[in-house]
């Protein structure tokens, strides 16, 4: 939180009133009856998402993940992920039960701009040369190697909204996160990425294509029977969760077994109503890629926070003179403004907020006196601020679902979310709102049972283990 000395100066209202900044302030504002109101209604969009198919604000896509791993998965397995601002690539070794994830090894690959909207045979063609280079210089046990006549098995961690036919098939339903790629149109994504690899003579397969929410999921659950409900906090935002089979009814139509459980993907970064939107996400959404979509995650993942930020300070900047008469020319350029540095300036603790100051430097090239810096830090705060609270009312809903078909919470049992993403790994602040807005919606009896725990980069581990427990062979 701020410096108390900051604080007081803002409450003594030293700090001379900024219209925009208090318009920007109160649009953002979410408190707890307003708070309530959207868990309510992502609740609504999560029952008519799994209602119906496709085409919804949630659209609550069955993943076919209904078997998690149990442990005595064995056997060397690939993990490739893809839809964050990087693309990676692991390998695991599983022994099975006594010996579980024997070995993993990961490589971190960045994708070029050009790439994310260039054509399918390009994204895929990058993807698979990087896997061949990968595999050619992995060290394989004896114990692992390969039996005539088989296929390396990969778990595909594709994180964009897809519609699934199956474990292993899917198309595009559509794009996220600043990607749009071409080519794509109705094609099973895994049919891309198996012929790419073919193409470069790689003897593998995918047997499990899972979005990145649930190979969180399935890898936190490997570790803690407790999860349920696996959630991103990164470039994008996303959550998964175990549901009934029996209170799915769209399920009811296309599968004959409708009891035990499955893994809803609920997109609900696709969740569009009552939300807190100001001129600044309308303006930042009008010039995005996928316009009209995704509206919450604008509101609350990495890729958009600090370019939210950057227009606040923008606007201020032209009314208040916020930087002296003119605007500093990167402040004019999308995106100059990283999330990261959003957060460092919202973080800062130093009574002369000398953080905010060398950011403000650093990135904008400005010298900014304690009062400026005090706005700045307001405008951050304010936008993390909504962001953490919003992601809070989402893990409500799902969480009040969960508990109305499991009666796990009021029974007393702990019931773990399981969380990963940079911007929840490296924003302490952000991860307080978001648990303050779960405990003043859930009251601290219910929410006493809940653990919130970061797992970090368990995605791979986990897709590797449903293309373990998904494999052919
Ligand atoms: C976007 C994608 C979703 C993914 C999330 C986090 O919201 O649509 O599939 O899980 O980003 O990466």
């Amino acid at each position: 939180t701020l410096g108390s000395s900051v604080m007081s100066a803002l409450r003594s209202n030293s700090v001379s009133s900024c219209p925009v900044l208090t318009t920007f302030q109160k649009e953002c504002s979410t408190p707890t009856p307003y708070l309530r109101n959207v868990a309510d209604a992502i609740a609504d969009d999560m029952r008519t998402g799994l209602a119906v198919q496709g085409g919804r604000d949630l659209e609550m896509i069955l993943t076919y993940v209904d078997v998690l791993p149990s442990g005595k998965e064995e056997g060397l397995f690939y993990a490739l992920d893809l839809g964050g601002t990087n693309f990676r690539v692991h390998s695991v070794q599983l022994g099975g039960m006594k010996e579980r994830v024997i070995a993993t090894k990961s490589e971190t690959i960045s994708i070029p701009q050009e790439l994310k909207t260039g054509t399918s045979e390009e994204l895929f063609g990058f993807i698979a040369s990087k896997l061949a280079n990968f595999v050619a210089n992995e060290n394989i046990p004896d114990r692992f190697r390969l039996e005539q006549g088989r296929k390396r098995e990969i778990g595909f961690t594709f994180s964009f909204p897809v519609h699934q036919t199956s474990i292993d098939s899917g198309t595009v339903i559509r794009w996220t996160k600043g990607f749009k790629v071409s080519g794509m149109e109705g094609k099973n994504v895994v049919a891309c990425l198996n012929e790419a690899m073919e193409e470069h003579g790689l003897n593998m397969r995918v047997s499990a294509l899972v979005n990145d929410a649930v190979g969180t999921l399935a890898g936190a659950r490997y570790l803690d029977e407790d999860v349920m409900m696996g959630v991103i906090l990164g470039t994008g935002t996303n959550a998964c969760y175990v549901d009934q089979k029996n209170a799915i009814p769209k399920l009811q139509s296309i599968s004959s077994s409708s009891s035990g459980t499955t893994i809803i993907n609920t997109e609900w970064g696709g969740f569009s109503k009552i939300l807190p939107r100001t001129i600044f996400d309308q303006e930042m959404d009008e010039a995005s890629v996928n316009r009209c979509e995704h509206l919450y995650e604008k509101m609350i993942s990495g890729m958009y926070l600090g370019e939210i930020g950057r227009r606040v300070l923008l606007q201020m900047c032209e009314t208040s003179h916020l930087f002296g008469q003119s605007v500093p020319v990167n402040l004019s350029t999308g995106f100059a403004l990283s999330t990261k540095d959003l957060c460092k300036m919202q973080e800062d603790k130093t009574d002369d907020l000398l953080i905010v100051g060398s950011i403000l430097n650093k990135v904008l090239e400005v010298e900014a006196n304690l009062e400026v810096r005090m706005r700045v830090a307001e405008v951050c705060d304010t936008v993390v601020k909504r962001a953490g609270r919003l992601a809070g009312a989402g893990i409500v809903a799902i969480m009040e679902k969960i508990e109305k078909d499991t009666k796990r919470l009021s029974s007393g049992q702990r019931t773990v979310v399981a969380i990963d993403g940079a911007l929840y790994e490296y924003n302490p602040r952000f991860r307080q709102y978001m648990q303050d807005a779960v405990v003043e919606l859930l009251g601290d009896k219910l929410a006493s049972h809940i653990e919130i725990k970061h797992t970090k980069d368990v995605s791979g581990i986990g897709a590797a283990l449903l293309a373990a427990t998904n494999s052919i062979y």
